[in-house]
């Protein structure tokens, strides 16, 4: 393997012979899109720490996965934002609930795009944190009964999958038991498996409203510094019912990516995450990068690193760029 002999420019010489022996390449098909949904009319409320994202109204909503749709992205994957958060959630299995009805309303309108639910107690809460609340701990076992409840009302609205992403421990199974039980036994469940306890969710709780009022994740999301963790984590997970996996967020978390491809047979689907958005949104705005380089760059080193699909809200944007 020695110079003269071997010349690796020989294979970029020019943009047709890179194109050829490029290892990857990205598709609309890869994405799945996030998308804020929120109760009225006519509603699209910007998100100050997110620029180009949107709280929206069901009726928006449905012209936005429209959108989505058109240009070839398979999949979104909706957040509830309701009207009423309570200590025990009850807006997130409410069957009138916003994720319901936004459901509903695009299922009617785009029956072929793949509507993904995120199942998860935090939005709905009055405290932010991501199950039930006891004397300052969330609770694990107690908070499973809500989750499968959630993940059940909206299969019923019709969602195509289910994801759960609260990381409370056995609620996979749970959820698996209550679809099963109710004739749902097709839904699959993707699931947040590796999920770390990180600060690049912040952009995202502003979006969400679901910033918790005390403490923090650290409990029942992971620590960033753990790599066998994850390993673990996704092998519970599968055991439990998991039809896909994922890990979150993306780009401090290639390694992750890369040892769960390498170590099981599902699908992995890897989160490029608000803090990573808003990020590259900032930079770009103040003129320091070129955005979509550095877009397509960070979703194609994601899609290099093991992800067979991520979730991204750069997902239109990239889609449109696909498209040129
Ligand atoms: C809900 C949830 C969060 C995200 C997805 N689902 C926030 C959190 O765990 O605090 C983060 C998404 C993002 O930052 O883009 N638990």
């Amino acid at each position: 393997m020695s110079f003269p002999i071997h010349r690796p420019r020989r294979l970029r010489m020019n943009k047709v012979v890179r194109k050829m022996v490029r290892e990857t390449c990205l598709s609309p098909a890869d994405f799945i899109y996030p998308l804020f949904v929120t109760s009225g009319k006519g509603v699209r409320k910007k998100i100050s720490t997110m620029p180009g994202c949107f709280q929206m109204s069901a009726d928006e909503i449905v012209k936005e996965a429209q959108s989505a749709h058109r240009l070839g992205i398979p999949g979104i994957i909706l957040f509830g934002i309701p009207e009423h958060k309570d200590e025990k959630g009850t807006e997130a299995y409410n069957p009138k609930g916003v994720v319901q009805m936004a459901v509903r309303a695009i299922k009617d309108k785009i029956p072929d795009l793949v509507v993904i639910t995120d199942v998860c107690m935090c939005e709905y809460m009055s405290h932010g944190h991501c199950g039930i609340v006891k004397k300052g701990q969330i609770l694990n076992d107690p908070t499973l009964e809500l989750l499968a409840k959630e993940a059940l009302s909206h299969a019923k609205a019709g969602a195509d999958m289910v994801a759960p992403s609260d990381m409370m421990d056995g609620r996979v199974a749970v959820i698996r038991d209550i679809l099963d039980a109710n004739g749902f036994d097709d839904i699959p469940i993707m699931s947040y498996a590796a999920k770390y306890a990180s600060a690049f969710y912040s952009p995202f709780r502003e979006a969400a409203e679901s910033t918790p009022q005390f403490g923090d994740r650290r409990s029942y999301q992971m620590d960033p510094a753990n790599r066998r963790e994850a390993i673990k984590e996704v092998a519970l997970d599968i055991e439990e019912g998991a039809d896909i996996v994922m890990v979150k967020p993306a780009m401090s978390y290639m390694d992750i990516i890369s040892d769960v491809k390498d170590t099981f047979d599902v699908p992995v689907a890897a989160y490029n995450v608000s803090g990573e958005y808003s990020m590259v949104k900032a930079a770009a705005k103040l003129g320091w990068i070129d955005e979509m380089r550095i877009v397509m760059e960070i979703l194609t080193s994601i899609k290099r690193a093991g992800a067979d699909l991520i979730l991204t809200y750069h997902a239109v944007d990239a889609a449109k760029e696909l498209w040129k």
